[in-house]
């Protein structure tokens, strides 16, 4: 039988590339290196689906010009910012995202921003690496506690509450603003914050775990910032578009917010360079999801939404109606 024709915009975990192999005529670029617009364009001609990263721009225009033979699109994510739905549903070309694959590993990653952003865990790191340890001193590298501090959440879907399950077990608690609030079920003791404005002026420490839309772009800016309690800590796993940098970094300068901790960046991989020269600033290159156990499962279910799609059976997980 005939194996679908399946554009690759990027390279893949072993057993995800071997169902590749097995399942599909694969179209890619050398050493998956990423495609131009005009060649993924070129690429899509006559192919039966894509499966990209949220590193593929995906807009109106890629829309209206991408080959019809194309029926689905799965995006390596749960974020779907990268690509335009409403342009997608136009095409009648179904959208597939992973959003229950990557919960626990960007989970663990807010844990681990949070308490290296808490613990200075970059001066500390430096200290070392660079040979200046050299006395003992009990004033030295004082970070703050978790311990009995506030964790504002931003964004309370399944992300934030597996940060909040874990925060819990560090003694501290448990406030968000979501666009609902939850079941008791779900929210537990949390408190909900209807207006997310509200949510910042309790945080000591504040972590996003909103999509990107509209309606949160550059959600923490100067003016929000100023909401927050003095010396409060950032974190940031979802979407660097959700902060304007040149605010943040001003506010760390000055202390007003003492440390952040950043997985994500707006126009990555590149980054506002300022982040750069700042002690307080404790930085990841967008790892959250990279675990072995989460990688897979994002291929294997990307990958499931693709042939379903392509055979007419229900998807796991699309965004957008399947036709
Ligand atoms: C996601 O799934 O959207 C992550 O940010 C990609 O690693």
């Amino acid at each position: 039988m005939k194996k679908p024709i399946l554009v690759v915009t990027s390279r893949f975990v072993t057993l995800v590339e071997t169902r590749l192999d097995n399942e599909f005529e694969v179209r890619r670029k050398p050493e998956g290196t990423p495609f131009q617009r005009s060649e993924l364009l070129a690429a899509a001609e006559g192919a039966d689906a894509l499966f990209v990263t949220p590193f593929d721009r995906l807009d109106a225009d890629f829309f209206a010009r991408v080959s019809p033979s194309v029926k689905v699109i799965s995006t390596y994510s749960v974020g779907v910012d990268h690509i335009d739905l409403l342009a997608a549903t136009r095409r009648r070309i179904a959208i597939g995202y992973t959003p229950t694959a990557v919960t626990d590993a960007t989970a663990d990653i807010a844990i681990l921003l949070l308490l290296g952003a808490s613990r200075r865990a970059f001066e500390a790191q430096d200290l070392i690496r660079t040979g200046e340890w050299t006395l003992p001193s009990s004033g030295a590298l004082l970070g703050w506690q978790l311990t009995g501090k506030v964790l504002g959440i931003l964004g309370m879907g399944r992300i934030g509450q597996a940060v909040a399950k874990r925060a819990r077990a560090f003694g501290m608690s448990i406030h968000y603003s979501n666009i609902h609030q939850l079941p008791e079920e779900k929210a537990g003791d949390a408190v909900f914050h209807a207006d997310p404005l509200a949510l910042l002026a309790v945080s000591q420490f504040l972590t996003l775990h909103a999509p990107e839309t509209e309606e949160t772009r550059h959600f923490l800016n100067a003016e929000s910032i100023a909401l927050l309690p003095h010396g409060a800590i950032v974190i940031n796993t979802a979407r660097g578009g959700l902060i304007v940098d040149d605010d943040l970094i001003a506010a760390l300068k000055s202390g007003r917010v003492a440390a952040a901790g950043l997985d994500v960046f707006e126009g990555e991989p590149k980054l506002n360079l300022g982040y750069l020269g700042l002690r307080n600033a404790f930085l990841l290159p967008h790892i959250g999801s990279a675990t072995v156990e989460s990688r897979t499962l994002m291929g294997m279910v990307a990958l499931d939404n693709i042939e379903a799609v392509l055979t007419g059976t229900p998807a796991p997980s699309l965004v957008t109606p399947q036709y």
